[in-house]
C-alpha cells in the first residue's frame, strides 16, 4: 500500500489533532479510508494478536437512527453518574455531529489487551486522518447502543466481536479551537533523566 504525501512532521501531527465536531457533507473516499485502515492496522498489538476488524457506515440516515437509539441509553448511564446531559438530551443533537462517515473498530472479544490494540490503532487513525487534514472525534457516547445484540447485526458486527472504538470521520467544517493539556505529571524518577 502506497501511503499519501503529506506535509506535517509527526510532532506537527500530534499538535494538530482535534476533535473534531462539525463537519463538510462532501464524502470521504473509499481510497482515503482504506489508507487511514493501513495507518490503524500498524499500531503496536499485544503478543502479534492483530484482533481489531472494522465496519464503515456511510449512510447518514442508518447514523442518525443509531444515534437516536444511543441517546437514551447514555442519558441513563450518565445520570447515573451525575454527568451534565443537556445537549445530548436536545431531540436535535446527533451524537455523530452529522458527519458522513463513521468508523467502529471491533475486536473478538478473547484476550487481556484487545481493547488495548484497538485504541491504540484509534489513535494512528487518526493522526494519519489529521495529517491528511481529515477530522475525526470518538464518539464514546455511542458505544452501549453498539453492544446491544440487535443493534450488532444491523451493523454488521459479527457475533464474536465487539465494538471497542467508535469514530466519526470527515471533512471540518471550519477551524476547531485546540483544548489545553495540564503539563506532564510526572511521579517519580527513579534514574537521571539524560539532559
Ligand atoms: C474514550 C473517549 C470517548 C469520547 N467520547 C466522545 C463523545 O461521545 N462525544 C464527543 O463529542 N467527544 C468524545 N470524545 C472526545 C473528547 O471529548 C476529546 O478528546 C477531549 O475533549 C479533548 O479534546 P481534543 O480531542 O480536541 O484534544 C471522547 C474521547 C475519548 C478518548
Amino acid at each position: 500500500m502506497q501511503f499519501p504525501q503529506v506535509e506535517m512532521n509527526i510532532f506537527e501531527t500530534i499538535l494538530a489533532r482535534r476533535s473534531v465536531r462539525s463537519y463538510l457533507p462532501q464524502e470521504v473516499t473509499r481510497k482515503t479510508i482504506l489508507s487511514l485502515l493501513e495507518a490503524a492496522v500498524r499500531a503496536p498489538t499485544a503478543m502479534h494478536e492483530e484482533p481489531c476488524a472494522f465496519v464503515i457506515i456511510q449512510n447518514r440516515e442508518m447514523l442518525r437512527n443509531l444515534s437516536d437509539r444511543a441517546k437514551p441509553l447514555f442519558i441513563e448511564q450518565a445520570r447515573r453518574s451525575a454527568h451534565n446531559v443537556e445537549d445530548i438530551s436536545n431531540a436535535d443533537f446527533n451524537l455523530f455531529y452529522d458527519a458522513g462517515t463513521l468508523i467502529i473498530i471491533c475486536a473478538k472479544s478473547t484476550g487481556p489487551f484487545v481493547e488495548a490494540d484497538c485504541w491504540l490503532a484509534a489513535e494512528n487513525l487518526m493522526l494519519a486522518a489529521c495529517a491528511m487534514n481529515l477530522g475525526t472525534c470518538v464518539i464514546g457516547t455511542a458505544l452501549p447502543a453498539m453492544k446491544i445484540p440487535e443493534v450488532k447485526p444491523a451493523l454488521g458486527i459479527p457475533d464474536q466481536f465487539e465494538a471497542v472504538v467508535p469514530l466519526i470521520l470527515g471533512w471540518p467544517r471550519g477551524e476547531t479551537t485546540p483544548t489545553s493539556r495540564k503539563a506532564p505529571h510526572i511521579l517519580n524518577t527513579i534514574a537521571c533523566l539524560a539532559t
